[in-house]
């Protein structure tokens, strides 16, 4: 692991996550979704395509339209209907129609504005559009900006599983802007910080450390605070999918506490649960296993539920039972041979991804549920 940077605030911060030619550079910072410069690595092209949806629209699109006008001719609007239950064909369907319409080709540029659904589902489109236009993640939610719009995983929903649908489509660019987390609701908030907690014991004992002592900061949208979250997270994403993109792996050990939190979004229905609400708690079952599994203390399993606490998340999940929850599970994909496979912490700091007997992880789950 690259060893952390010292906590300060810079204005912008640009990483590298870097595959190939296909390398693209992470821009943190305040202000950047309306600068000029954020762009200027850019392809020119005489089309753009904005794709964004109706609560985040009317805050920023506006905004990101009068820059892109300088560099593009025409920039189309696209407006999704909000929500997870929409991250589908037919959303899918909607972008391709606009596109055609304005004649949209190869070099046409597709701005992703919003938060991990926008950004799939954008990605998704670009990746078949005209097989294959350039496209840049704009992430408005701090669970994008730290997870989703990095590492180019691409999809949309099927009634039979979430994301089951989707490509392997790395953006160009990825622009976090921390000025638009001013307006994000309290609970998007917490869920993202879900996704912030799972670096540190998958990868990087100090920045869990780190969270521990800023989480109120975090929490109360504290721009230096957030910086430097944002900015080590992407870090260690673009570590981890510098060396497995395809998740041949090790880009499995990010699913930390997911085995468990898919199975609470599918078991309540998607959207009861936000998916960092579930896979907050499912990082406490994860966390729990391995503890049962003997790799780590009983502490850490505390040490994990109080800071997931702390973040405003749920730390017991719902009362599914033990063998809806396992049934859930048996249906992820990235389970292999009909085995369930859970990211279990072996020392902190390092993740693997191993099976486990259903009357171990049923005893986890009946500890954490109900
Ligand atoms: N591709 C990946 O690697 C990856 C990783 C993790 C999650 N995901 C996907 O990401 C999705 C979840 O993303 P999410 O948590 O960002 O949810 P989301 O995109 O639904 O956004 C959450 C809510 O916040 C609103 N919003 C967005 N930005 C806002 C802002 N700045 N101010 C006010 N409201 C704002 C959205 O409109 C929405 O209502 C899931 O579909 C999940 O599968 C993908
Ligand atoms: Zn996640």
């Amino acid at each position: 692991m690259p060893s952390p940077v010292s906590f300060a605030l810079i204005a912008v911060h640009s990483l590298k996550l870097s595959l190939g030619d296909r390398s693209y550079a992470i821009l943190i910072g305040a202000g950047l979704l309306a600068d000029q410069e954020s762009y200027a690595t850019l392809p020119s092209a005489p089309l753009a395509a904005i794709v964004t949806n109706d609560v985040v629209a009317p805050l920023y699109a506006q905004r990101l339209e009068s820059v892109l006008k300088q560099r593009h001719r025409e920039v189309v609007q696209i407006i999704l209907p909000d929500g997870e239950a929409h991250k589908d064909w037919a959303s899918l369907d909607r972008i391709f129609d606009v596109l055609l319409a304005h004649g949209c080709d190869r070099k046409t540029v597709l701005y992703a504005l919003g938060g991990g659904v926008v950004g799939d589902m954008t990605g998704f489109a670009a990746a078949c559009y005209m097989r294959g236009v350039p496209f840049v993640q704009i992430p408005t939610t701090l669970l994008a900006q730290v997870d989703s719009s990095v590492g180019g995983k691409t999809a949309i929903n099927h009634p039979r599983g979430k994301n089951m649908i989707g490509a392997f489509y790395q953006p160009l660019l990825v622009v976090c802007d921390l000025d638009v987390l001013d307006t994000l609701p309290e609970r998007e908030l917490s869920a993202g910080l879900a996704e912030v907690i799972k670096y540190g014991p998958i990868a990087d004992p100090a920045f869990l450390d780190w969270i521990e002592t800023n989480l109120d900061a975090l929490r109360a949208r504290d721009k230096d605070a957030l910086a430097y979250a944002v900015r080590r997270s992407c870090e260690i994403k673009a570590w981890v999918v510098g060396q497995d993109e395809k998740e041949a792996g090790l880009r499995a050990i990010l699913n930390f506490g997911h085995t468990f939190g898919h199975a609470i979004e599918a078991g309540l229905g998607y959207g009861e649960w936000l998916h960092g609400e579930a896979v907050g708690c499912g990082m406490v079952m994860a966390s729990e296993l391995s503890a049962r599994l003997g790799l780590m203390p009983p502490a850490f399993v505390d040490r994990m539920r109080r800071l997931i606490e702390r973040a405003g998340l749920p730390v017991r999940g719902p009362a599914l039972g033990a063998e809806r929850y396992l049934e859930l599970m048996s249906v992820d994909k990235k389970n292999e041979g009909g085995e369930i496979r859970f990211v279990v912490i072996e020392a902190l700091g390092r993740a693997g991804v191993r099976p486990a007997p259903d009357t171990l992880v049923a005893q986890v789950i009946e500890a954490h549920s109900g």
